[in-house]
């Protein structure tokens, strides 16, 4: 490995093959496929063409594939350490060697990919190192095998998903759970379900994998919530314990048929810890009883996520 490093910082123009190489003799899995042992051969020829994307351009010229390349990040032939600053389009498609066509693959992402997620993830990777390596290896979208390629366009001039409906859209194209919840009575204000705002999955989420539960960006859950509704930070002087525990004990945070995000509506979200002893009970005797109508417990109970006054201890004010 350190050898690596080293050839990297020397040798600009070979890191990527040698990136690639590495991954493949670290995972005999992934090298036992054919196509991939003749991508390592070619890898190894290093037979890169002499006029870069040119030479590709000349058989590949339809729009999807060239101008719209062009126009991309990844196209820009101004920037020092995009790949047309380097090999172009062999960067990341490997050395054409004989390929004009069927007769010899080039590397393939995404919906065609004609070789491993890791294989191709290790492309990007070789340049998105701070970008996604930190957590990338540690998220469950790297653990589930996926690509880059399947959220990422690169060969579109605006890659989708960095607009917020767009990427609503693709996170949702895989999680339809998700998707049916987000169009629940009670949601939060998502790109796509609510017109003109810019909330996302990934206002809560990170796709490159954290650390945290469920690949959250903040350090826990109740973090998370308190990021955006900052008047339930806490302390309180009276605490009501799920509350600081875990705001999703009582809310579903994609989406709910009940009011406010909430997985059951009161009193039998309430009557699922509390026992229906003392005055409790009367709740599920008589519908047309105080403790029913309306809010039920919340008519007494009204600040269930606890209470900063002197005599609060009930929450209930
Ligand atoms: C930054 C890496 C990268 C560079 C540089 C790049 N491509 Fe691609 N290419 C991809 C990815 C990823 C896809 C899959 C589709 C997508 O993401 O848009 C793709 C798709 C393709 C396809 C379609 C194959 C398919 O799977 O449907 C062709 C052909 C192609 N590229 C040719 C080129 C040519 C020619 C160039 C240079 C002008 C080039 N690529 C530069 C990453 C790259
Ligand atoms: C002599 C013409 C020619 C040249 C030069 C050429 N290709 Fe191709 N390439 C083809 C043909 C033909 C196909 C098969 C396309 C098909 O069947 O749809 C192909 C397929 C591909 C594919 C797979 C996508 C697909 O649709 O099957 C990629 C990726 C690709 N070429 C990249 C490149 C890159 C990168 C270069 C430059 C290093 C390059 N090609 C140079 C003709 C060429
Ligand atoms: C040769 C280095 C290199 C390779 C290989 C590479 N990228 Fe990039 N990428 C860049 C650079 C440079 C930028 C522009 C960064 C910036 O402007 O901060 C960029 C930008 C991006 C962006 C942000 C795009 C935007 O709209 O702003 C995404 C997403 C991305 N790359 C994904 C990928 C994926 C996926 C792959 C593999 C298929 C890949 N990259 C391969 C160098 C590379
Ligand atoms: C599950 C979908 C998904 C996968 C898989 C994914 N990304 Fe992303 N990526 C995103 C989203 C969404 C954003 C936009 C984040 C934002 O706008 O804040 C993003 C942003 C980026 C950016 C731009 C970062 C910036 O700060 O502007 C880069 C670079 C990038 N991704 C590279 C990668 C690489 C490399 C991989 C594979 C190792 C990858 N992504 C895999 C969804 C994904
Ligand atoms: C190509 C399909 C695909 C796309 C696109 C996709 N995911 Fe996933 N995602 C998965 C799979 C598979 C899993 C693992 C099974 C599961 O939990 O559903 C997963 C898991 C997750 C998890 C659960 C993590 C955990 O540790 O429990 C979150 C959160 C997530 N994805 C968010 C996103 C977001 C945000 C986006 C869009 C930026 C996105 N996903 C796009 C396939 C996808
Ligand atoms: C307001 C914050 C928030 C938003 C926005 C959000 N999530 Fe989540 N998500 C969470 C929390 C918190 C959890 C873990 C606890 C739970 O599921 O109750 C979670 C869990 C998940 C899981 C794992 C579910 C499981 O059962 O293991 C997936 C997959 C997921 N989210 C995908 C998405 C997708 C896709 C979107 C966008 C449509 C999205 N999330 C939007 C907060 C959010
Ligand atoms: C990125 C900011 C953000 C995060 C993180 C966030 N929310 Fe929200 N939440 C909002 C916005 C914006 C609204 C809608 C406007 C409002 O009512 O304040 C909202 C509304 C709500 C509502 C009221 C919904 C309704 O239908 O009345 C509840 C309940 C809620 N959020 C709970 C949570 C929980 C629980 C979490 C953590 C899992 C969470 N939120 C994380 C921004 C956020
Ligand atoms: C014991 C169950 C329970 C827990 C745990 C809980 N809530 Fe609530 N939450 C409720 C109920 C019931 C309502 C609706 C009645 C109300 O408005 O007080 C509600 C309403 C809300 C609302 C929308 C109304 C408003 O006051 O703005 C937000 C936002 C909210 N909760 C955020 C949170 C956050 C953040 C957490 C975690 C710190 C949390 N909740 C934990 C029961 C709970
Ligand atoms: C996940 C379980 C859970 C849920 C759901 C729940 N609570 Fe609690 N609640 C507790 C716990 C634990 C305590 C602390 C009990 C103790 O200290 O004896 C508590 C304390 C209370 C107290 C203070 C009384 C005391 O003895 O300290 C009231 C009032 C209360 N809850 C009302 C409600 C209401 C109203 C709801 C529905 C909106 C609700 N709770 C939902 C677990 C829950
Ligand atoms: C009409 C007002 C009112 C309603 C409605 C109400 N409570 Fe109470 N609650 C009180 C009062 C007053 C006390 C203290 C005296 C007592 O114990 O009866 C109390 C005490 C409590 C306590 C602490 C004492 C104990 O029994 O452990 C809990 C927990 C509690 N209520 C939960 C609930 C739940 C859950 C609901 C809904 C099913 C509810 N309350 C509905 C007024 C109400």
């Amino acid at each position: 490995m350190d050898e690596l490093i080293k050839l990297r910082a020397t040798c600009v123009l070979k890191c990527l093959a040698l990136t690639v190489l590495s991954v493949l003799s670290l995972s005999p899995a992934a090298a036992g496929d054919e196509t991939e042992q003749l991508l390592l051969e070619k890898f190894r020829a290093g037979n890169y063409s002499s006029s870069g994307a040119d030479t590709c351009l000349r058989c590949h010229d339809d729009a999807a594939t060239a101008a719209s390349f062009l126009q991309s990040v990844h196209g820009d032939t101004a920037s020092p350490h995009g790949p047309m600053a380097k090999l172009q389009c062999e960067t990341c498609h490997g050395p054409r060697g004989k390929h004009r066509g069927r007769n010899e693959p080039m590397i393939q992402f995404g919906a065609s990919a004609n070789v491993s997620p890791e294989l191709q993830n290790s492309v990007c990777l070789s340049c998105h190192m701070q970008d996604a390596d930190e957590s990338w290896h540690l998220g469950t979208h790297d653990i589930e095998d996926l690509a880059c390629a399947d959220c990422h366009q690169v060969h579109a001039a605006n890659d989708p998903i960095r607009d917020p409906v767009g990427q609503v859209t693709k996170c949702t194209s895989c999680h339809l759970e998700q998707r049916a919840a987000m169009n629940k009575r009670s949601h939060h204000p998502l790109a796509g379900a609510q017109a003109g705002s810019v909330m996302t999955c990934v206002s809560c989420h990170n796709p490159h994998g954290s650390l945290s539960e469920a690949d959250l960006n903040s350090v826990s859950l109740n973090d998370n919530c308190v990021g955006c509704h900052a008047e339930f930070r806490g302390p309180v002087l009276w605490e009501h314990e799920p509350v600081v525990e875990d705001c999703s004990t009582c809310h579903e945070p994609h989406g709910s048929v009940n009011d406010a995000l909430l997985a059951q509506r009161a009193p039998q979200l309430c009557q699922g810890c509390h026992a229906s002893d003392g005055h409790v009970s009367r709740v599920l005797d008589n519908s047309s009883d105080a403790f029913v109508a309306g809010q039920s417990c919340l008519n007494c109970h009204s600040q269930v996520h606890g209470s900063n006054h002197p005599s609060g201890a009930l929450l209930s004010q």
